[in-house]
């Protein structure tokens, strides 16, 4: 699947297609990390990639009502046959300029320390990689952390 990507904000409708594909698109079950909550209310935040009518990726963030000047991407996924062409990049710049607009000067997501996959993808998209917190999520359940300043200038393009 390669034709005309349309990236749109998410909606609550969206749920459905995304839990129905994300194990397979992440290879292990993942999906009890992503409840139906993140597309009920921070859908306006969150995105959506369609390729001919159909789910290419998504993003699931949001602007955090705690911290006024930082977002948070929770999840972000691109469909297996559309990797490597710049989807979820895209969706993170699209994100990031919303998050701007808004405020925003940091973003901030997590990955699991085995993800490498997720940890050379924040790598290039600039963000400063921490090392594996103890314990982040409960116990045996270490995090790796990812911070992107966004105060100056635009994210990074592909390299
Ligand atoms: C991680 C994932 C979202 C990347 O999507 P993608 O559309 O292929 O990524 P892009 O094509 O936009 O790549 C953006 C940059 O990240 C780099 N990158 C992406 N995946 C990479 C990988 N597995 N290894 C090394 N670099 C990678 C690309 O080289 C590119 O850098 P460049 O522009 O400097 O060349 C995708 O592989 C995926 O859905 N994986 C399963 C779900 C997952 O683990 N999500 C992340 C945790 S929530």
């Amino acid at each position: 699947m390669r034709g005309r990507i349309r990236l749109r904000p998410a909606t609550s409708g969206d749920y459905d297609a995304v839990i129905a594909v994300v194990d397979a698109w992440w290879g292990r079950p993942v999906s009890a990390s992503l409840p139906r909550l993140f597309f009920d209310h921070f859908a306006a935040t969150s995105l959506v990639a369609e390729c001919d009518g159909e789910l290419a990726g998504f993003l699931a963030g949001f602007f955090s009502p705690d911290h006024v000047d930082e977002a948070y991407i929770h999840f972000v996924g691109v469909r297996p046959g559309q990797r490597g062409s710049g989807l979820a990049r895209g969706l993170y710049h699209r994100f990031i300029d919303g998050a701007r607009l808004d405020g925003r000067t940091m973003i901030r997501a997590i990955t699991s320390p085995g993800n490498t996959n997720s940890i050379a993808f924040h790598e290039a998209m600039g963000f400063e990689v921490g090392e594996p917190v103890r314990d982040y999520n409960g116990q045996g359940r270490d995090m790796v952390t990812f911070v992107l300043s966004v105060c100056g200038d635009p994210p990074p393009a592909s390299r």
